[in-house]
């Protein structure tokens, strides 16, 4: 069998650091925020090269802060792309605005920054273009349009640690970043986790208040809030795996250099990376007509696939009050329909790659790459 994701493996080649780390949550009984999480957010923000980094209780808490601070309200719009995981499009569902999509790149499969003017009305507030796979959205126009038309630019980068773009780290560039620490991502939590990135300190101030009750002072409540804090054990875990995010963000790209070239060679369509950004491989998504034959076949050898995603938000049942149908995001659902994500994690060994390759490369002689 070949995992997925393999986070045994991870655990077992990190356990000396993260046991004590976990055990010195336990005894100084500091289970919420505390110096654990303090200690992880100053590590994440300079990671992220941003001022601040606050640690919430998922990727979803993230992004629902970061709108909330934006100011994002009832009968506001926001952009977005339905070629997303769900979460993206309910945070702008709790704040009661609507989300408004534009289609994708065809070539790297998100927001195209093109298509965005042409759905900005008088009630749009927010920009929000997610980093899909560990792909870097193209940022620049996009920092252009909010700029020019006083939107706020906010980063889904739920799957997209140390993603660069134009030479900087996602997260940093809009004006807030959205990160997810569920415990498959690039950094994972042992639980579910998630950050809030801001060089705006008055963001940062709200958002602070927002994950813990709307209040800077125990029982005195200037703003409604939420309970979104993170918990002692997942900074402490957290900031073990800084010292390893590097290394295994540079796994992730030898392996998928490895699978371009040898499933190029096969004639695979496999993703785009543009010169200009540093993909970081949360998922490693080729592109095939008969994607889900080809996934059972794998299935068959023992080899494990995931779909990321097989039904575009757009029509998705939950979204249905939107009124889309078929044909209205056109990208979005031709990659749905051929999106096939491959075994990729830092600890995959060459022997489990070749196998994949193997299986791939008996799937093209018999019934094509394409
Ligand atoms: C693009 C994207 N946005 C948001 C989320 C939500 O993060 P979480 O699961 O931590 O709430 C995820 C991950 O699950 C995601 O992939």
């Amino acid at each position: 069998m070949i995992p997925f994701v393999d986070l045994k493996a991870q655990y077992e080649s990190i356990r000396s650091e993260i046991e004590p780390a976990v055990l010195a949550v336990l005894e100084s009984t500091q289970f919420v925020l505390g110096p654990a999480v303090a200690g992880f957010e100053a590590r994440f923000a300079e990671y992220v090269t941003s001022e601040r980094a606050l640690g919430v209780n998922s990727g979803t808490s993230a992004l629902h802060l970061a709108l909330l601070a934006a100011g994002v309200g009832r009968g506001d719009e926001v952009i977005t792309t339905p070629m997303t995981f769900i979460a993206t499009v309910s945070a702008i569902d709790y704040c009661g605005a609507t989300p408004v999509f534009v289609d994708i790149d065809p070539e790297t499969l998100t927001m195209d920054p093109a298509a965005i003017e042409a759905r900005i009305t008088d009630r749009t507030k927010a920009i929000l273009p997610v980093h899909l796979h560990g792909l870097s959205a193209d940022l620049d126009p996009m920092v252009e349009i909010a700029d020019r038309r006083g939107l706020i630019l906010i980063e889904d980068a739920a799957q997209a640690h140390g993603a660069e773009y134009r030479g900087r780290r996602v997260g940093s560039i809009g004006s807030i970043g959205c990160f997810s620490f569920y415990p498959g991502k690039n950094l994972g939590a042992y639980g579910e986790g998630g950050a809030v990135t801001t060089d705006n300190a008055e963001y940062a101030r709200i958002i602070s208040m927002l994950r813990d009750w709307g209040s800077e002072r125990r029982y005195h409540h200037e703003l409604k809030g939420y309970n979104y804090r993170m918990e002692g054990v997942q900074g402490a875990v957290l900031g073990v795996k800084m010292d390893h995010i590097e290394r295994w963000t540079e796994a992730r790209r030898a392996h998928a250099a490895r699978y371009d070239e040898r499933l190029g060679e096969l004639g695979y369509r496999t993703p785009i990376a543009p010169a200009d950004r540093r993909h970081v491989y949360h998922v490693y998504a080729i592109r095939h007509s008969r994607r889900d034959e080809l996934q059972g076949f794998l299935g068959d050898r023992g080899i494990a696939t995931g779909i990321h995603y097989p039904i575009p938000v757009h029509l998705q049942v939950a979204f249905a009050e939107l009124g889309h149908g078929r044909g209205d995001f056109p990208l979005s659902e031709a990659a749905a329909d051929e999106v096939l994500s491959l075994p990729m994690f830092p600890e995959m060994t060459i022997e489990q790659q070749d196998e994949v390759v193997a299986a791939l490369a008996e799937w093209a002689t018999t019934k094509g790459a394409q």
